[in-house]
């Protein structure tokens, strides 16, 4: 019978079982998902494992803060930051394909994570060691959208399945396979993870790079940061962050259009809202969030964010939208 208890305590042997004494890396996007099979992982293997946390510069305001921090102190794994920003920003410069910008990010996250592992291997080199595996936390609709094993067709490039190189030095561990997100969850909990973390909303591998509609560069980033950081305060502020799914906010970077904001006319960009409720992000509803959260959303969007003159909500479910736009 399924219960977190067992799940935990079979894929604890079953790590113990793949790994053996071998050295294993790992890395943390911020996300509930990594950081609960990084958990996993250290409670079977403990010290044989060395985090990363890459920061892309596509991360939401906070993250990186979240993982060095809280992550850290909750477990006490071993971390390595890799500051990469301006290498993302120069290989997805004038990039405006989706798919094109997924595999950039891919690519560029897996190199970033080779390098980073020959520094631990050389580090742990003079203990005759080396790192053979790789833990992703990878899950089942991950697999699934993503075409592996199921003859499923190919939705997107979800970058910790589809994105990894032929040549990857590594051997996957990937506890969380079999597993959807409420059930990650549980196992979050399971395992002691504090409830920031645990409850975190998902958000996808290649953040915001994939929120901006066309070219993806530091101004934008910076402008779209902002506006996702007004959006989730509310939310929070509202109490709606275990009703909603989440709420991916979009920019649309090449549209613009006529506003008057202080005392002049603005030629700004629109942001998307785009709050949904799912279980488990096969499919989603739009979310019927109130009105007034959406009002002082678009009110302090506007008001905060220069180059921004437009809130717009997306009422789409999935299908026919996905989730994200990209
Ligand atoms: P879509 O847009 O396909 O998203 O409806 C479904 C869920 O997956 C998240 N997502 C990703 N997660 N890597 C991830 O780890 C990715 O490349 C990725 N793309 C989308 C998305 O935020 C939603 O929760």
């Amino acid at each position: 019978t399924w219960t977190t208890h067992n799940v935990v305590e079979e894929q604890v042997a079953a790590i113990r079982e793949q790994v053996g004494d071998k050295r294993v890396i790992c890395g943390l996007s911020g996300g509930v998902d990594s950081a609960v099979a990084a958990a996993l992982v250290q409670k079977a293997v403990g010290d044989q494992l060395t985090c990363v946390f890459v920061d892309h510069g596509l991360l939401r305001k906070g993250e990186g803060e979240q993982v060095e921090k809280d992550f850290v102190a909750a477990t006490g794994v071993q971390l390595k930051v890799v500051d990469a920003q301006e290498r993302f920003l120069a290989a997805l410069a004038g990039k405006t394909d989706p798919e094109e910008k997924r595999k950039i990010i891919g690519r560029e996250f897996i190199r970033v994570f080779e390098q980073a592992a020959a520094e631990v291997v050389a580090e742990a080199g003079a203990h005759g060691e080396s790192v053979e595996f790789l833990v992703q936390g990878t899950l089942y609709p991950d697999v699934v959208e993503s075409g592996g094993g199921t003859g499923t067709a190919n939705i997107k490039s979800h970058h910790n399945v589809g994105g990894l190189p032929e040549d990857l030095q590594f051997r996957l561990v990937e506890p969380l396979r079999k597993l959807f997100k409420d059930e990650v969850r549980k196992v979050g909990e399971e395992l002691g993870l504090p409830a920031e973390i645990v409850w975190r909303q998902p958000f996808p591998g290649p953040g915001l790079g994939i929120r901006i509609i066309g070219e993806v560069t530091r101004d934008r980033l910076d402008l779209l940061r902002d506006a996702d950081a007004i959006a989730r305060e509310e939310l929070t502020a509202a109490g709606l962050d275990r009703e909603i799914w989440q709420c991916p906010v979009v920019l649309l970077a090449d549209v613009r259009s006529v506003g008057v904001q202080g005392d002049g006319r603005t030629y700004g960009h629109p942001v998307v809202l785009r709050p949904v409720s799912s279980e488990d992000a096969m499919t989603a509803d739009w979310s019927r969030l109130p009105y007034d959260v959406l009002a002082r959303i678009s009110t302090r969007i506007t008001n905060e964010v220069r180059d921004v003159n437009r809130v717009v909500l997306d009422v789409t479910s999935k299908p026919p939208g996905t989730i994200e736009w990209e």
